[in-house]
């Protein structure tokens, strides 16, 4: 399965020949202005919380792909006032079959308000399971034990995890977290964007190597084979 990494928590996976986007975050972002937002294709955007730097591009693409958007309750409320047509709205602890697999939205511990300071519920991760590749995608979190549930619901093939600190876990608990999932192969997300969150990357790569984990850092723009 192939993913392309456009910066901070955005990135796209094809599955099942459907393309599925997370957390569009883009013209907004200054490691990532070499991307060519509209040559972005959509069959559906993931967004796991409010935050702009999760959501800022959400709308332009929606309208332009008319890609369903799943999201929280109130961030897919939010979107359709924004005139995002296909919306649809889910909670913590809740899945849905979808075309290309099942979607299970799991707890993120973070906050979550829209843009313009609208409430935004509560942020949530994602795991993912299909006939092709199962993953978890966790949004902005802490480290969290209810991490553990996942193995219960699906043997995973690799995560996407926060590893910039400050505002989510840094990569020392994203270790952890890949114990929780029992999924060694991580893609991290999420840091070098701000300057709070600026890491030391190979540093990382070492130190999941020493826990005998293997960490994924593709570059802006850059496609892997997962
Ligand atoms: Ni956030
Ligand atoms: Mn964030």
């Amino acid at each position: 399965m192939e993913l392309t990494y456009y910066g901070q928590s955005c990135f796209k996976v094809m599955l099942n020949g459907k393309h599925i986007l997370f957390d569009p975050f883009i013209t907004q972002n200054p490691l990532a202005k070499n991307i060519d937002i509209d040559s972005i294709e959509a069959d559906y955007i993931f967004v796991s919380h409010g935050h702009s730097d999760h959501i800022a591009d959400c709308v332009s693409i929606a309208k332009r792909t008319g890609a369903q958007v799943v999201a929280a309750y109130e961030v897919a409320t939010w979107l359709g006032q924004q005139g995002v047509e296909n919306v649809f709205g889910m909670n913590t602890g809740g899945s849905w079959k979808f075309d290309f697999g099942t979607v299970k939205c799991v707890v993120a511990h973070h906050s979550s308000c829209l843009p313009d300071g609208s409430y935004g519920g509560n942020p949530i991760g994602f795991v993912v399971m299909s006939t092709d590749r199962n993953f978890y995608y966790a949004g902005d979190t802490a480290l969290t034990l209810d991490m553990q549930l996942i193995p219960h619901w699906t043997n995973l093939n690799f995560s996407v995890l926060p590893i910039g600190n400050v505002y989510t876990m840094d990569v020392a608990d994203a270790i952890h977290a890949s114990e929780f999932v029992k999924s060694p192969v991580v893609v991290g997300v999420h840091y070098d964007t701000f300057d709070y969150i600026k890491i030391d990357k190979e540093k990382a790569v070492a130190d999941f190597k020493a826990a005998e984990k293997i960490l994924l850092l593709p570059g802006v723009g850059e496609t892997i084979t997962l």
